[in-house]
């Protein structure tokens, strides 16, 4: 795919150097916006409807009128895969509130604007070893509708920036020692074989990976609590891992330098984190038995 791919911009496909929005669009203004990560496997969309109703569910909250193409969104994701020749990648929505004067607080009038830009993503391999990150501890100084995905995401990316100023990968959030989520995923623990993770309040992105994994871990046999756990229990876990559309279950390996559970820098992962393992496992094979035959690098 050359740079200029080709995207959708409120009606119209055209190379991204060509899509310009006016300056007084209010998502550039003000990040009135919202917006949903959909990663695509062999070509085909996963999870389409579960972020079409989350990306609903945020218009709603967000008091944002609907674009009259929000019915729109798979055929022209699935169009602009197909015509950018990327069966693996990331397609990104975004629906901003419209250009209006600055200073005018009334919506009426406003014209929604909908951008879908496709980019390239590694190549799923279900026979590819479960990922890991090191993490850092960072005050979650977000707002108070974090279900809502907002394109709002300054503390999102000052939290990234935070950890990697700390040597780390990424940034665990807390609230008052309340852990919520990662920086772009959802957190979980392990303790005594059983997961804990945030429940699904206004202080989480409610993941649809999340509640695959959750999904998942249940019908194997495993006790998920959706109870919220503090920084001291996390470093405490056994194992720890983040969920996410672009994180899929990557392992936790160090939280603030600390090792992990047994983690050791030689360690072999799945060993030490045996559940975390098993639930990478049945995620992949659910993708693999997905997308039709099992790929492989
Ligand atoms: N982020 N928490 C936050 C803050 C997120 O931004 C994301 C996803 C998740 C995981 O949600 P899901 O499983 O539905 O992808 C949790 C996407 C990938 C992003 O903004 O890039």
């Amino acid at each position: 795919m050359s740079q200029d791919s080709i995207c959708y911009l409120s009606g119209k496909y055209l190379p991204k150097s060509q899509a310009t929005l006016p300056v007084e669009e209010r998502g550039l203004l003000f990040a009135e916006g919202v917006y949903e990560v959909v990663r695509t496997y062999a070509g085909q969309l996963y999870e389409m409807q579960p972020h079409l109703d989350r990306l609903q569910r945020s218009l709603n909250k967000t008091g944002m009128t609907a674009p009259k193409d929000l019915d729109q969104l798979t055929a022209i994701s699935e169009k602009l895969v197909a015509e950018n020749n990327l069966p693996e990648s990331l397609v990104y929505i975004q629906i901003t509130r419209g250009a209006g004067p600055r200073t005018v607080r009334s919506y009426e009038g406003l014209v929604p604007n909908t951008l879908v830009v496709v980019y390239p993503t590694t190549t799923f391999d279900e026979a590819a070893d479960m990922p890991s990150k090191t993490l850092a501890l960072v005050p979650d100084i977000r707002w108070h509708m974090c279900d809502t995905k907002t394109i709002m995401l300054m503390p999102n990316i000052a939290a990234g920036n935070q950890a990697t100023a700390l040597g780390a990968d990424d940034a665990l959030m807390h609230r008052n020692k309340i852990v919520t989520e990662g920086t772009a995923a959802n957190a979980f623990a392990i303790k005594n074989g059983e997961l804990f993770t945030h429940p699904a309040d206004n202080h989480i992105l409610h993941g649809i990976t999340r509640a695959t994994v959750i999904r998942l871990a249940r019908e194997n046999g495993f006790t998920v609590n959706e109870t919220a756990l503090t920084t001291e229990q996390f470093l405490d876990a056994d194992e720890v891992f983040l969920s996410g559309t672009t994180t899929h279950v990557t392992a936790v390996t160090k939280i603030d330098g600390q090792n992990v559970g047994a983690y050791t820098e030689n360690c072999a992962l799945a060993d030490v984190y045996p559940i975390a393992q098993k639930l990478h496992e049945f995620f992949v094979s659910r993708i693999g038995s997905l997308i039709g035959s099992p790929q492989t690098a």
